[in-house]
């Protein structure tokens, strides 16, 4: 987090219905999204699950984070595509292969989306 130049992306374990979700990594760029909820969201992540530089959050005095009025689960999305890019992302976590942050709650994990068969291209212990 602390090495974040711009924005910065990385794996969070038990959200979405799955053992975890995650941005996807080829050649050290975020190329798309695994999650088993709203794929089709701009950047498919829990809020636990980026950091920004200070000095984006300055040079972009207009950009706000929601608390009301975004669709369910676009309050990161609406947030992250006035500030940054797909492109732009930095994965930390090791290309985003480790789970080093959780999306806890104090209820019984929901895995109702997680994959039938081993859908992700990594083994990620969560
Ligand atoms: C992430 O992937 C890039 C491109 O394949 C590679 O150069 C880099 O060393 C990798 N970083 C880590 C921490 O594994």
């Amino acid at each position: 987090m602390r090495t974040t130049r711009k924005v910065s992306v990385w794996p969070v374990g038990l959200v979405g219905g799955r053992r975890y979700e995650r941005p996807i990594v080829e050649k050290g760029k975020v190329v798309g999204w695994y999650t088993g909820w709203r794929a089709g969201r701009p950047f498919a992540i829990d809020m636990a699950g980026f950091a920004v530089n200070l000095q984006v959050i300055l040079s972009n005095p207009k950009a706000v984070f929601r608390r009301h009025g975004s669709q369910p689960g676009m309050q990161e999305s609406d947030f992250l595509r006035q500030i940054t890019t797909m492109e732009e992302l930095e994965p930390k976590a090791n290309n985003c292969t480790k789970v080093l942050v959780w999306h806890t709650r104090t209820e019984k994990v929901n895995l109702a989306n997680e994959p039938k068969y081993h859908a992700d291209s990594v083994k990620i212990e969560v």
